[in-house]
């Protein structure tokens, strides 16, 4: 769906990003991974033509985006700012319908589509004649994220889209984007430099330093096939954290204890990774689950029982 062949920009004598390549499939969220000033935000603006690269090419849905008109190619692509970038002066309604008044969209579509995304992203009702400043960052955030998927485009672009938040906002935020159906049906590129937050959300992590991609590949992949050091010190330190993210209740099958004891909850699904788990054993009373996986066979577990399945596949998975 997108691809850049050998893409290089530089700015005066700093090399931004140097002969990257990369394809994103279609439906698919490839997460940009770096610290600050790997080129990130550089390449992603190339990909709407908010920056124009030196060389290379840049080819969306089989169209080279040189030969097409720059505004057209945006109306198409979705683009979430880093600092979220709403503008201080218009109220919420119009941040949002910025592109609908751009494309003529009569007031009634504009007002149905705005409602709906008000009510999708969890935003409150009352906020649409209100102006940013009065609102927390986090609802300015699903602000900015509304005004990207007004036209509903099937290419998204999302700079730090979660950047300016607190942990715990952040990761109630992650959840609900992973959730949403409308996100689902869309290719994505979104940039990170939170390694945790990549491991949640990328479908492929592209892991870049002083403008080279380092490795491309699978959460699974750089946690266990790191091409090179940098790319395993870029992962150390949070190594557990990061296994709980990847290895999911599927993973563990075998090694989780037969019993059956129901407590009528509506089992986890075993594509769940432990860490989810987790967080749904610490909020029921008797810190114990029940699990389901594809052909219907059900397991209930503690939290003892889980670490000890986890021990259990990471002994065999180095013994492989
Ligand atoms: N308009 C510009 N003029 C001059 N240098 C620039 C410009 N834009 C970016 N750079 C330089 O290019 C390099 C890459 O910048 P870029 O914004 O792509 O990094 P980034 O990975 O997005 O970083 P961050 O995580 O801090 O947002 C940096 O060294 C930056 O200083
Ligand atoms: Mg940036």
């Amino acid at each position: 769906m997108i691809e850049l062949k050998s893409v290089s920009k530089s700015f005066g004598n700093t090399q931004a990003v140097d002969q990257i390549s990369f394809k994103v499939n279609e439906k698919e969220n490839l997460v940009l991974l770096g610290t600050s000033g790997c080129g990130k935000t550089t390449t992603l603006k190339m990909i709407n033509r908010l920056i124009e690269p030196d060389a290379g090419e840049i080819i969306i849905n089989g169209k080279d985006i040189t030969n097409q008109n720059p505004e057209i190619l945006r109306r198409g692509i979705g683009y979430v700012m880093q600092n979220i970038g709403l503008f201080p002066h218009y109220n919420i309604a119009e941040n949002i319908a910025v592109v609908p008044k751009l494309l003529k969209w009569d007031k009634e579509k504009t007002h149905q589509r705005i409602a709906e995304l008000i009510e999708k992203l969890h935003l409150p009702n009352n906020c649409l004649k209100m102006f940013p400043h009065e609102l927390s960052g986090g609802q300015q955030q699903r602000v900015g994220l509304a005004r990207a998927l007004v036209t509903d485009p099937a290419v998204l672009l999302m700079d730090e889209p979660f950047g300016a938040l607190d942990n715990v906002t952040r990761s109630s935020i992650q959840a609900e984007f992973k959730a949403l159906e409308e996100l689902k049906r869309k290719t994505i590129v979104m940039v990170t430099h939170d390694v945790q937050e990549a491991f949640e959300l990328a479908d492929r992590i592209c892991l870049m330093d002083k403008g080279e991609i380092i490795q491309i590949g699978t959460p699974k992949d750089l946690l266990y096939n790191p091409t090179n050091d940098f790319a395993r010190k870029f992962l150390d330190g949070q190594r557990l954290a990061l296994e709980f993210k990847v290895i999911t209740l599927q993973d563990l099958w075998g090694f989780l204890p037969a019993d059956q004891i129901s407590n009528g909850e509506k089992p986890l699904d075993a594509s769940s990774n432990i860490w989810n788990a987790m967080e749904n054993i610490r909020s029921t009373s008797n810190g114990r689950i029940r699990v389901s996986n594809t052909n219907k066979e059900q397991k209930s577990v503690d939290f003892q029982q889980l670490t000890q399945a986890f021990n259990q596949y990471k002994y065999n998975h180095h013994h492989e």
